[in-house]
């Protein structure tokens, strides 16, 4: 039986989870932004905003849908998969309740204090200013600021790193956010495990490295990602053994203690000198590092979907073994001061091995141009992390002076300065 399947969200990932099911389906899809990557993959397109549930349902009524696949977290934050399951239509993606472990920080430590989930870091919330001030005053150490609830990526402010505690106290008295946390300050490298969640069963994909900061060598800003990579196996090349596994243990955790999770787990972790600590979970697959494990899936995803609707075990994921090198395109400028109206001159066809993948892009008089979020991203995969690097470089030759990208994301130097970096923590 071919399954109807709904996509709910319109960005680079919604395009890779498209693309993973679009051969196997019959595929409808929703969002506010009008992407052109999902747009052409599937049999239909309603522009909804994927934060108004009863809209979203109303439309997987209509189209006849058997499950849905939901994308961004504010879909999940407004009970949209809540709304799906409502109205009979299996949403592959946690309910509101569940959600809170990405939507609510606050939540989250306190969830995994209380279940003993691995990786915790000392954590304390906070939910008056001046309080947390005095905390950072008193902490011997430093310490992560993060505001309880969604930012896109972009609320926490790391002392010791970003900035100094008498910032990280000017940003928390300037914005009036109702509760942070603040956490014990995790040094190492990062790394993502995302897991395909259901009737108890967990199935990880291989770790991702992403890269948050806007600029080359890991300067500037913090972005909702730059582009990411992952090696020919599970694990990265500055992890040693035992890594992944550790982290695959904190998932399996988590879905111990949330039995009825459905839907894509991230484990955003810091490989300490101590092992897998967590930064935090998400409860949806990455953007960008859905474009990382997806083309390297070779289990069909809607076979995993429909195993999870209908209440059977996931099927054991199989891989190609390729390396992958994701790296966006973003308006020259972002994400302080984007500069929206550039075209963009990179398309399928020209990124030629690579694949193209499209996000925020604004489509008028035949052409396409960028908006002031992340425009598009080139996947290049290869049987090493450098031959998937020189792939989805090469799919960038064209790409202008218009759109900005990190070309040092997946190359040797930066790979092997993440290696030195765990090797000198670890002595
Ligand atoms: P989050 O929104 O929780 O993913 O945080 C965004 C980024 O802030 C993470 O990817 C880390 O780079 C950094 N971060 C968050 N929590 C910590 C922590 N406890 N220690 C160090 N860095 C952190
Ligand atoms: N790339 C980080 C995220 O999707 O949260």
């Amino acid at each position: 039986m071919t399954e109807t399947v709904l996509l709910v969200g319109g960005g680079g990932r919604e395009h890779a989870i498209a693309r993973a099911v679009a051969d196997d389906c019959a595929l409808y899809a929703c969002a506010s932004v009008r992407n052109p990557g999902v747009r052409r993959l599937a049999d239909g397109f309603e522009s909804i905003d994927e934060t108004d549930a009863e809209a979203v349902a109303e439309y997987a009524t209509a189209v006849d849908a058997d499950l849905a696949v939901i994308g961004p977290e504010s879909a999940l934050e407004a009970g949209v998969a809540d709304a799906l399951d409502d109205a009979g239509v299996y949403a592959f993606g946690p309910r509101a309740a569940e959600a809170r472990l990405e939507t609510d920080k606050a939540y989250q430590r306190e969830f995994m204090e209380r279940n003993a989930i691995p990786g915790c870091p000392d954590y304390a919330v906070f939910d008056d200013t001046e309080a947390a001030c005095e905390h950072i005053d008193a902490y011997d150490g430093d310490l992560a600021v993060k505001p309880a609830g969604l930012t896109g990526g972009k609320g926490v402010k790391v002392i010791g790193d970003q900035v100094t505690a008498e910032e990280a106290k000017a940003y928390l008295r300037d914005s009036d956010y109702d509760r942070v946390v603040l956490e014990e300050r995790l040094v190492g490298e990062e790394f993502t495990v995302q897991a395909f969640v259901a009737n108890g069963d967990v199935r990880t994909t291989p770790a991702v490295q992403d890269h948050k900061r806007a600029y080359e060598g890991d300067e500037g800003p913090n972005t909702g990602g730059m582009g990411s990579y992952t090696d020919t196996g599970l694990s990265l090349p500055f992890m040693a053994e035992g890594d992944y596994d550790a982290a695959v243990d904190v998932l399996e955790a988590v879905v111990d203690a949330l039995p009825d999770y459905k839907g894509v787990l991230y484990g955003q972790f810091m490989l300490t000198d101590e092992g897998p600590k967590v930064v935090e979970f998400n409860a949806r697959f990455g953007d960008p590092e859905a474009m990382n494990a997806l083309p390297v899936l070779d289990t069909p995803f809607v076979d995993v979907l429909a195993a999870a609707r209908d209440g059977e075990p996931l099927p054991e994921l199989a891989f190609s073994g390729e390396a992958t090198v994701c790296k966006y395109a973003v308006p020259d400028g972002y994400p302080t001061d984007p500069d929206a109206g550039a075209a963009i001159a990179v398309d399928e066809e020209s990124a030629g091995d690579a694949l193209l993948y499209y996000a925020s892009v604004d489509e008028r008089d035949g052409g396409l141009y960028t908006t002031t979020s992340r425009a598009f991203a080139v996947v290049g995969r290869g049987d090493s992390i450098a031959a998937a690097e020189a792939q989805a470089e090469d799919a960038l030759a064209a790409a202008g002076d218009r759109v900005r990208i990190r070309h040092d994301i997946g190359t040797a130097d930066l790979v092997q300065r993440r290696i030195d970096h765990m090797d000198e923590l670890r002595d």
